[in-house]
């Protein structure tokens, strides 16, 4: 009898302990917000996440497990700048963003989902006088409203995986771009099973390239120091270097991604 007191006692205190670490697994967005499309380039596109998830992009074990502020370090952001936060959901990366620009540079902060938009305009309370320097846009699935020839660099953290329409929304990027201005897409490694994130929210840096590249783009540079994702900036490709392969939206003549390692469900996250 006393023996069986002890085993509910350790049982309920491990139960406790499991809880508290347990990770709130970030819910799906509904399909009014971006209808759910199949596949790109071989690619299974992931679902939206939900505004519901935004405590998880809040999360404070963040920095910890992602490192985000040697992110923001490699970004090289300069005060002046005008920078894209493109689908900032609640605003993590944005705040920071516009403590690198400056008074004198501008953070559009770009979603779909108006909600999102809402709490980012909560988190902005929080930081003197990044009301003057953020911009919250509401975009579309395909088109994020900004003004040709106007950015420095966008910033994309583990949104260009669940876009719906790539090819468009890289389209209008490009053209919002100035002409040395660059995407930075952060993507989680698809390649480590040892990352704790659902499949179809992790990409291999090949299958990045290639669907960067048959849309016109052209690695700049890379940053490879980031515990679990990629981190690839991309620029346009000179007009002349377009090739039919790299027309916007083709997929001929490119090779192949390697195939995709077996599904887990280690602890994953998302
Ligand atoms: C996983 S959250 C990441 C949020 C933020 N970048 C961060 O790292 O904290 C992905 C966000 O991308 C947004 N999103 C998805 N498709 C989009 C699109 N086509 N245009 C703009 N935002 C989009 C979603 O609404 C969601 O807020």
């Amino acid at each position: 009898m006393r023996q069986q007191g002890w085993f509910v006692l350790v049982f309920g205190l491990l139960q406790q302990a499991q809880l508290v670490q347990e990770v709130p697994v970030a819910p799906v967005a509904p399909a009014s917000v971006a209808p759910l499309r199949k596949l790109y380039m071989g690619r299974p596109i992931a679902p939206t996440m939900s505004w519901e998830g935004g405590p998880w992009l809040m999360r404070a074990t963040r920095e910890k497990e992602e490192r985000c502020s040697e992110l923001l370090a490699a970004l090289d952001v300069k005060p002046g700048q005008i920078v894209c936060d493109f689908g900032c959901g609640n605003g993590f990366y944005t705040f920071p963003l516009a403590r690198l620009v400056g008074a004198k540079g501008k953070v559009y902060a770009t979603d779909i989902q108006p909600e999102m938009l809402e709490l980012l305009k909560g988190e902005a309370k929080k930081h003197e006088g990044a009301g003057d320097i953020v911009v919250p846009v509401l975009c579309t699935e395909t088109d994020p409203k900004l003004a040709d020839a106007s950015i420095d660099l966008a910033l994309l953290v583990d949104v260009y995986h669940e876009l719906s329409d790539p090819a468009a929304v890289l389209a209008a990027l490009k053209k919002s771009l100035k002409p040395d201005g660059q995407l930075a897409i952060v993507e989680f490694r698809l390649e480590d099973p040892e990352v704790p994130i659902k499949l179809e929210h992790k990409m291999t840096k090949v299958q990045l390239v290639k669907e960067l590249d048959a849309n016109g783009y052209v690695v700049a540079r890379e940053f490879d120091q980031l515990p679990w994702q990629h981190v690839v900036f991309f620029k346009a490709k000179p007009k002349e270097a377009e090739t039919p392969a790299s027309k916007p939206g083709s997929s001929k003549g490119l090779p192949s991604p390697p195939p995709s390692p077996p599904p887990s469900d280690r602890g994953e996250r998302r």
